[in-house]
């Protein structure tokens, strides 16, 4: 699935002010690959991301997604459409306590009301994308019992469980101690990888720079190349 910004405005509201955050934005990200966004604080890389999944819409400019214009799509269609092809992994894991890691990860499917994902039912398709990230023994706990870096890697199998093209990260190892943000990193690039599924990522970590296909810093509401 082809991605496309184009000349996209986003303003807030501060104290009655209007505040430009975004200012005439493209960017293309090209199917299957993995674009990392980095920047200050403030500078607009959760709303550039908030845009991309349809969370958030551009005062004007397009977002396409493959064929569908996002700001097209109204609701109940744009959390369908959200759903069944964006999968989102955030600096807090935000699992429900009073699920199993199984049922946190199967969630967004029952919710998107679907049976089977690639011919698989949702129970057996968790169980698998939890063996992936190394938690399988760990399907019927609640999620508490979990480390920091492994409630993220559940989040990471929850991201992935509708088939997703494209898997949206920000900050994903912001609230991580260094080895166990390394691993999900790692898990996280090698899923995505594997799976053909597009990145975007905010990272303020300059390590990830070599892995990424396309890097870009959010700056006075732009994008400039890192190279
Ligand atoms: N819902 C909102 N209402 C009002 N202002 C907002 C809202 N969301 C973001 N902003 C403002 O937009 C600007 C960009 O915020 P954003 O969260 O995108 O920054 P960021 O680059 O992700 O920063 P950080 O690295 O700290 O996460 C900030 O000035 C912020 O105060
Ligand atoms: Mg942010």
């Amino acid at each position: 699935m082809q991605i496309q910004l184009q000349q996209v405005s986003k303003s807030y509201a501060d104290s009655g002010q209007p505040r430009q955050v975004l200012r005439d934005l493209s960017l293309s990200l090209p199917a299957g690959r993995f674009t990392l966004l980095l920047g200050k604080s403030g500078s607009g890389k959760s709303t550039l991301l908030n845009l991309l999944s349809g969370i958030d819409a551009p005062d004007s400019g397009s977002i396409w997604l493959g064929e569908t214009c996002l700001s097209q799509l109204k609701e109940p269609a744009l959390t369908r459409f959200r759903r069944q092809h964006i999968g989102i992994v955030f600096q807090f894991f935000h699992l429900l306590p009073t699920l199993s890691v199984l049922e946190n990860v199967s969630l967004p499917a029952e919710l998107a009301g679907l049976k089977q994902i690639e011919g698989q039912t949702l129970s057996k398709r968790g169980l698998a994308l939890l063996d992936a990230v190394g938690l399988a023994d760990r399907a019927q706990s609640p999620p508490e019992r979990l480390s920091g870096g492994q409630q993220q890697r559940v989040a990471i199998a929850r991201a992935l469980i509708c088939a997703p093209a494209l898997i949206l990260a920000d900050e994903p190892t912001g609230n991580l101690d260094e080895q166990s943000g390394q691993e999900v990193m790692q898990l996280l690039l090698k899923l995505s990888r594997a799976q053909g599924k597009t990145l975007v990522m905010v990272s303020h970590d300059p390590e990830w720079i070599p892995h990424a296909d396309q890097v870009y810093r959010v700056h006075d509401g732009q994008l400039e190349p890192v190279t």
